[in-house]
């Protein structure tokens, strides 16, 4: 049968691609580029030269901005309170397209070089169930027949030697990376212990804030049905206005500026806990931004059920869900929540740091002279007493019933 490999171009997945040859498949290697840093003319050369009867490298940096991040922006999705989500966000649009050619080319089976143990897996194979359920999924890193044979590093090596696989020249970094547009994570090797700190050169797409310049820069995001739509650097008066454009502008910038570093431990699907480190400059910046619009924007009331929704969001998004009738459900509501949230934030960015300025809009609910110290507006303050003792019924209910079953 044929197979659809998902191939990074590296070590790991140039071995699965051999050994899915000497198991008789016949190979299509597909790269999918998410912005990651990478020659994907070399990497087609390589997949060529090793025996893959064909290679997609396919262009999906516009659809993962639109269809991916711009939703989770709206959700302002937080996975435990601090990750980002740029590798789950990844991976169904990865696996969306590599199910779409495996069915253009009549292919039965795809394959990826995700482990026995993560999350990545997860993801990848609940996408392709979903959008071809009757696929086959070969999954190398399960299966004992390729794990006992390449148990380490120093197996994959030897292999390659004997299978003419380019070995890679360069020292491996002693960790295990994921780049795309959103982020580039770091776990694995030296990282496992919790304790150890991150080298400073471990970071690829941020400076160091100790580095950083000691200038701010100023920008001015505008969104509509809370997605970014212009970027302006304020000093400069420069713009973007396109989302791949506005995406890369934000990363390079706030790249600059050492912002959207995180080390964290976090729990994976399958119930183990992991320490990644991630570096996030663009996403960081915009779920500040759209928080700090959204909150001008939106009844207190919806907000609450709608950050409930992100959080639902976030988890589903993370366990691999997102082609699930409820994560459909949910990003539905979101994306109705945001139809007002529109406006411009400017804000400043120095050493790490995000500096909200200020902020205007046509749809916000912000009423000045409601609000204000020095106009009385329509609003009689002889109202408050009476909602104040109101809202203290309950409260002397309790402290009462308290005063008879304490022994004080
Ligand atoms: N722990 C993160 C996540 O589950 C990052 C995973 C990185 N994946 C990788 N293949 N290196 O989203
Ligand atoms: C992997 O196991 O392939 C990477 C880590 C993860 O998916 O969580």
């Amino acid at each position: 049968g044929t197979v659809v490999l998902s191939y990074s171009g590296g070590l790991d997945t140039s071995c699965i691609l051999v050994w899915l040859k000497e198991q008789c498949y016949d190979v299509i290697a597909f790269m999918a580029n998410i912005g990651q840093n990478e020659d994907f003319e070399a990497a087609r050369n390589k997949a060529e030269s090793l025996g893959a009867k064909k290679v997609f490298i396919e262009d999906l940096r516009t659809e993962f901005v639109e269809d991916f991040i711009w939703p989770a922006i709206q959700a302002n999705a937080v996975y435990e309170d601090r990750y980002l989500l740029g590798t789950a966000l990844a991976r169904p649009c990865i696996a969306r397209r590599q199910v779409e050619i495996a069915r253009r080319e009549g292919a039965h089976f795809v394959s990826h070089g995700a482990t026995g143990k993560g999350n990545d897996q997860i993801r990848f194979e609940l996408t392709c169930y979903t959008l071809y359920p009757e696929v086959k999924i070969i999954a190398p890193w399960r299966i004992p027949e390729f794990y006992n044979r390449f148990r380490g590093r120093t197996d994959l090596m030897e292999y390659a030697q004997k299978n003419g696989i380019p070995v890679p020249v360069t020292p491996q970094a002693p960790w295990s990376m994921d780049a795309n547009l959103m982020h580039i994570s770091y776990e694995s090797g030296i990282l496992e212990n919790p304790k150890i700190h991150a080298p400073a050169d471990l970071y690829l797409m941020t400076k160091n804030p100790e580095d950083s310049p000691s200038i701010p820069d100023v920008l001015e995001i505008e969104f509509k049905n809370g997605m970014p739509v212009k970027v302006t650097n304020v000093k400069e008066g420069t713009s973007k206005d396109s989302p791949l454009d506005i995406f890369s502008y934000l990363n390079e910038i706030g790249g600059k500026h050492g912002i959207g570093r995180i080390d964290i431990v976090e729990n994976r699907f399958i119930g183990m806990k992991s320490r990644g480190i991630y570096e996030t400059p663009g996403g960081t910046i915009l779920i500040n931004a759209h928080l700090d619009i959204e909150t001008f924007t939106m009844d207190k009331e919806v907000r609450r059920i709608k950050q409930g929704l992100g959080v639902k969001f976030s988890e589903l998004v993370y366990n691999g869900f997102w082609y699930s009738p409820e994560c459909d459900f949910v990003r539905h509501c979101i994306a109705k929540s945001q139809e007002n949230v529109e406006g411009k934030v400017q804000l400043s960015l120095f050493k790490g740091q995000i500096y909200i300025l200020g902020r205007e809009s046509a749809k916000s609910l912000y009423n000045e002279e409601l609000v204000s110290m020095d106009i009385q507006g329509d609003y009689d303050p002889c109202d408050a007493s009476g909602f104040i003792r109101i809202n203290a019924v309950r409260l002397r209910e309790h402290h009462r019933l308290q005063g008879f079953s304490s022994t004080k």
